[in-house]
């Protein structure tokens, strides 16, 4: 029994094994949307290239908007003998319609229409994912407002080291997720080009007009190789590439959450809502959502090796290898739209414990900087001045001390130059204030920076 659309050559039926190994209607069947969508642009152009009349491209369309109704309700049934949603839409038309549905095809070939149904979902995804990406900037960016005279440690190697504002620390994320938002609207400047007419590989016989596709489906141009624009899925690669480095910063965030949350730091509760319990431990509650988004990016850089990896050695030009295209996109695609989905709320959520952040300030010489930095205008080359602060540090760690336990004759038994004023030199908010810098900490900075960037959400633009 001849059933396939391709098995005009064949003697015998494919065997059921192969029918399982070869389908992809498993999971290209969330393609069904955009596959019709290109049918009905393709009906167009066909009726315009004098094809189909204007009668049967109509009674065309009809057919695809029922069938994709009949999906919709759930009354559509994905056998896997039919390969691909491609097929399956196919075959469902002419059954509705009869042999005019096999009309549809005309001057297209699966491997245009695949590449053409991937590149309008993905870009729809992917517009939803910048969507998403500016309300988490946006809740970045409300949480350092509100908490924008809370002063904390600032962090190298994990060790303390200079006094920083929260909210610097949380526009250092706004600053890195701006980044991908820009990395993915590149993205989508690539994945905007209309690949249908291309045909199997050396384009169409028939007098397609591609610019017309590309209007009714929103592409704001088209391909201009018809083997490149079937064989390519570098923009699958890209938008992979730009998903594990977003990503990776949102893995980073999650471990500082994750070490936030700890007794030892103390310095974050997540809501109840945004935690989880234990099943032994009555006392626990986990920052599983931070964890499992830290463990969800080893699967997403691993989508993104995948691609890289089926493409490397594949000739022009469409060939099979590429079907395994879809699974590490839709995967990355849901897996980043869950995580920006949970996030936003979880972080306007959380209780910022302000004064435990202080405290740290208090402990581990977070002003010895300060110390040298204040020898230096004094006249001292920084390293002598440096040589010399960290004397004081050693002197306190073996007294038990720190720095405003220290009275000026012992500042100056270190060096002649401290003077009384190295009091207020070393105070943690003297410390951060100092930093004026463009793109310091020092209070003012980070206020001109944050109306900035308020700006900057309020638009939506960036
Ligand atoms: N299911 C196929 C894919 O995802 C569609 C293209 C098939 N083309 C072909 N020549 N067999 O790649």
């Amino acid at each position: 029994m001849k059933t396939k659309p391709w098995a005009g050559r064949f003697s015998s039926v494919t065997d059921k094994l192969v029918d399982e190994f070869n389908a992809s209607i498993s999971f290209d069947k969330r393609l069904y949307r955009h596959d019709i969508r290109g049918s009905v642009a393709h009906a167009e152009v066909l009726k315009k290239a004098g094809i189909l009349t204007d009668k049967e491209a109509r009674k065309i369309v009809k057919g695809l908007k029922e069938v994709e109704s009949e999906i919709e309700a759930g009354r559509f049934s994905f056998g896997i003998e039919l390969e691909d949603i491609h097929m399956a839409v196919e075959k469902r038309l002419t059954d509705k319609i009869g042999p005019l549905g096999g009309k549809l095809h005309t001057g297209r070939s699966r491997n245009d229409q695949v590449a053409l149904d991937i590149r309008l979902y993905l870009k729809d995804e992917a517009y939803a994912i910048v969507s998403l990406l500016h309300e988490l900037k946006r809740a970045l960016v409300e949480i350092a407002e509100k908490s924008a005279d809370c002063i904390m440690p600032g962090y190298t190697h994990l060790q303390r080291a200079q006094p920083v504002l929260l909210a610097h620390h949380l526009l250092a994320y706004y600053e890195m997720f701006k980044r991908d938002t820009g990395r993915l609207s590149d993205c989508i400047e690539r994945v905007d080009e209309l690949p249908l007419g291309s045909g199997a590989l050396a384009g169409s016989p028939y007098e397609l007009d591609r610019n017309l596709a590309a209007r009714l489906l929103g592409f704001s141009r088209v391909t201009e190789n018809s083997m490149d624009a079937v064989s390519d899925r570098d923009f699958i690669v890209e938008f992979l590439s730009a998903a594990s480095i977003l990503m990776m910063h949102i893995s980073r965030l999650s471990e500082e959450l994750i070490l936030w949350s700890s007794q030892e730091f103390g310095f974050i509760e997540l809501s109840d809502a945004f935690s989880t319990g234990s099943s032994i431990m009555p006392q626990k509650k986990n920052p599983d959502v931070a964890e499992l988004s830290r463990g969800k990016t080893g699967r997403v850089y691993g989508n993104l090796i995948s691609m890289l990896t089926t493409m490397k050695g594949l000739p022009l030009a469409y060939n099979k290898d590429m079907q395994e295209d879809k699974e590490p996109l839709f995967d990355t695609i849901d897996t980043l739209k869950i995580i920006l989905e949970v996030w936003p709320p979880m972080l306007r959520t959380m209780n910022i414990k302000k004064e435990t952040m202080l405290k740290a300030t208090s402990a581990g010489f977070l002003n010895a900087t300060d110390a040298a930095d204040y020898l230096v205008k004094k006249g001292l080359p920084f390293r002598e001045a440096h040589h010399a602060a960290g004397q004081a540090v050693a002197y306190c760690i073996s007294r038990g001390l720190t720095f405003d336990d220290l009275d000026l004759s012992e500042w100056q038994g270190i060096s002649k130059l401290f003077g009384p004023d190295i009091k207020d030199a070393v105070s943690i908010e003297r410390s951060l204030n100092t930093r004026k810098v463009y793109g310091g900490t020092a209070v003012e900075t980070v206020k001109k920076r944050l109306k900035a960037v308020k700006a900057e959400v309020a638009l939506g633009c960036c």
